[in-house]
């Protein structure tokens, strides 16, 4: 039997407590998002992300910018939001269009206000074991591992993929001397030699590459902790929408052949929200002097 870690139980939870702590303030904590292009797959994550919002009680924006917008108007309007005292919290959906450097995105971004904690201030603190906003993927999966009890202390974690929204921070978090770190971790990625080797070595494999379905049973122990970052869209004729959502994790890695894992969709994108609403109501406490 494999145990199905479910973010969308653990996300639900999460807003039943921050809900509770929103009714105990005479404040408000107020999230942007803003949105460039028509990227179907960001419209759906944004959509969301006001969904969850609205649970809680937040004020939000949804800023939705055309594809050609140029990247000193969307500085300007970043600087904007900097200064607007009833914003705690500033998220620029990636990707980007290509004329939009992310990075000069990021780092305009008031790092009290990052709530994605990709400002490389917050990435910093991050680094030397001070975080303050810690991006929300990462810290979602932590959340996750935690709440079920499954212990990181001495085991050996394989991540596959390097980016710096998801593997790259992750393996900081899980080799830190924290009770929900280390871990001995290995980070891997495309010029791993012998993946399947290396993978099939972890107590616990995070896959986040972003390619459908790409680890299988050849690559992962029986019996390891299987946390699927991936969320793809691919081609299904018998679906009403022509597409289907799924992993980096073949489903023959997962029920039956996983101690646990999570499913995609209802796992770890359920957690990716409940985080950036957590990194909200911190970055409002923080900002307003609110200990609750
Ligand atoms: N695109 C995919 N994941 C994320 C995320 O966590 N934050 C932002 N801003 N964009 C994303």
């Amino acid at each position: 039997m494999s145990t199905l870690l479910s973010g969308k139980d653990v996300r639900n939870l999460l807003i039943s407590e921050l809900s509770c702590n929103v009714e105990k303030i005479s404040s408000q904590p107020g999230l942007a998002v803003i949105l460039v292009g028509e990227d179907p797959a960001s419209q759906v994550y944004v959509r969301n992300k006001s969904k969850a919002c609205e649970k809680v009680g937040y004020s939000h924006q949804t800023i939705k910018l055309g594809e050609s917008t140029s990247q000193s108007d969307l500085l300007d309007l970043i600087n904007d939001l900097n200064m607007d005292p009833k914003i705690d919290g500033i998220l620029i959906q990636i990707p980007l269009p290509a004329h939009i450097c992310e990075a000069t995105i990021q780092n305009a971004v008031d790092p009290a206000k990052d709530v994605d904690g990709f400002h490389p201030e917050n990435l910093g603190m991050l680094l030397a074991g001070n975080p303050r906003y810690i991006p929300c993927t990462p810290k979602g999966v932590v959340h996750l591992l935690n709440h079920y009890n499954i212990s990181t202390s001495g085991k050996n974690v394989a991540i596959v993929g390097r980016s710096v929204i998801v593997g790259r921070p992750l393996s900081m978090l899980l080799s830190m001397k924290t009770e929900m770190g280390n871990a001995t971790v290995t980070l891997c990625h495309s010029r791993t030699t012998d993946l399947a080797e290396v993978v099939s070595q972890a107590d616990i494999v995070v896959a986040a590459i972003g390619i459908p379905e790409f680890l299988t049973r050849e690559h992962i122990a029986k019996d390891a902790v299987v946390i699927d970052v991936g969320i793809n869209r691919v081609k299904d004729s018998a679906k009403k929408s022509g597409f289907r959502l799924t992993g980096d994790v073949h489903p023959n890695a997962l029920d039956g052949w996983a101690s646990a894992y999570t499913p995609v969709p209802g796992g770890v994108g359920p957690m990716t929200i409940a985080m950036l609403l957590q990194n909200t109501w911190d970055s409002h406490c923080l900002r307003n002097d609110i200990d609750v």
